[in-house]
């Protein structure tokens, strides 16, 4: 019998077995096919991340450099595409503007469709940015790591090795993270059996939003309007009277911290001159913490991955509206995973609802 109770927001609600990856919670951690957050990227940039997510499927997974190689060839490809994106996309913003990018690729293209979108995206996101400070789009380099290659793009020159790690770290970080809302979208598309191009295309429609992917940029807004770490207690006071989320801040699945917000953290640290933004940042933390006891004493609210992300980002010189959109040349390499995962042993996810309305009489 079909069963009436509503799981909002399918919380709790097992959906599929995975091997991708498992968020614990409870502890904190995060797992990457058997490996540890931690060790995950001290170990593997985001080629690597990507060829772990994708072994297994024959999608060229498992081989680091084959993965280096299709991602470097489909951002050439893919490079060819920029003068219509660019036509077709004035006046968005860049995540509207990926999307509008994404939309153009066709189900045809030869190139394997997992390469394709993994490599379209950082060049597109690095053309619409050139475009909005009036310069031209800068062809990619296939003899670089997609974060060394994406940098170069935006700033017409090589980064340098602190930054370009700063963004390879943050790319294999965010590249899978359990079945989060855009994840669980790509695969609910890829089990009508759509393809890729169009679950990938459904994924990033979810991460756009503020309670997902949109939330690193209002970070900031958030910072710049605190200003002063001493005003931060007061600011949040303000906040929970109003009933405004503090962006950056609580998680469905964690208990406790978000294991990403530390490795990011850390990566911050790692950047030259941000020891002034990071102590300020903890202090805001703090003020968040402290103004949470007041309101809602018991409850529990950590920072989460887009509190340090924001302050990562920021520091590599990335504007703050194409923070989502650089969240999604990140995780796209999860979704591409989850997908191949889901159309190899799935059935199409097709769930009930309950419903409340009204019935027609039948006895009249
Ligand atoms: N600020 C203030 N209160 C919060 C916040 C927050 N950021 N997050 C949760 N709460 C409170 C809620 O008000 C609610 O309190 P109540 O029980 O007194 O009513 C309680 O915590 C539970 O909140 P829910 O909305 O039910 O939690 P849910 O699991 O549905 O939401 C979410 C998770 C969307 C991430 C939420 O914490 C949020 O809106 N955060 C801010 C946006 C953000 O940072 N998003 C990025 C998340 S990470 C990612 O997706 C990559």
């Amino acid at each position: 019998m079909l069963q009436t109770r509503v799981d909002s927001g399918l919380d709790g609600v097992i959906v599929a077995d995975t091997v991708m990856s498992e968020v614990d919670g409870e502890a904190g951690r995060l797992t990457v096919r058997g490996h540890g957050l931690q060790e995950l990227v001290a170990n593997r940039g985001y080629e690597g991340v990507a060829a772990l997510l994708w072994e297994g499927y024959g999608k060229g997974g498992g081989d680091e450099s084959a993965v280096r190689e299709g991602l470097a060839a489909a951002r050439v490809h893919a490079y060819a595409l920029v003068p219509r994106l660019l036509a077709a996309s004035a006046g968005l913003s860049p995540v509207e503007a990926l999307r509008v990018g994404l939309g153009m690729l066709p189900d045809t293209d030869p190139t394997p469709h997992h390469f394709l979108v993994c490599g379209a995206l950082p060049v597109f996101l690095a053309a619409l940015l050139n475009v909005r400070r009036d310069l031209p789009a800068v062809a990619p380099d296939p003899s670089l790591t997609t974060a060394q290659d994406l940098l170069r793009m935006i700033r017409g020159q090589r980064a340098g090795e602190a930054f370009e790690k700063g963004l390879d770290t943050y790319l294999a970080t965010v590249a899978d993270h359990g079945f989060n809302a855009s994840t669980f979208t790509a695969r609910v598309v890829a089990s009508t059996h759509a393809g890729l191009i169009s679950a990938v295309l459904a994924g990033l429609c979810a991460l756009k939003g503020p309670l997902h992917g949109g939330a690193p940029g209002p970070v900031l807004d958030m910072l710049d309007e605190i200003g002063e770490a001493d005003r931060a207690e007061g600011w949040f006071d303000e906040a929970f009277a109003t009933g405004t989320r503090l962006m950056g801040f609580g998680h469905r699945v964690y208990k406790v911290r978000d294991p990403r917000a530390d490795v990011l953290k850390a990566a911050v640290a790692r950047l030259p001159s941000t020891a002034g933004r990071l102590a300020f940042a903890a202090e805001v933390e703090k003020g968040a913490i402290a103004a949470l006891r007041k309101h809602k004493p018991g409850q529990r609210l950590e920072t989460n991955v887009e509190y340090y992300t924001a302050l990562l980002l920021e520091a590599l010189d990335i504007p703050r509206e194409a923070f989502t959109a650089l969240f999604a040349a990140g995780r796209v390499a999860g979704w591409c995973a989850h997908i191949f995962e889901q159309e190899k042993g799935g059935r199409i996810i097709r769930p009930q609802s309950n419903y409340v309305g009204p019935r027609p009489n039948l006895a009249a």
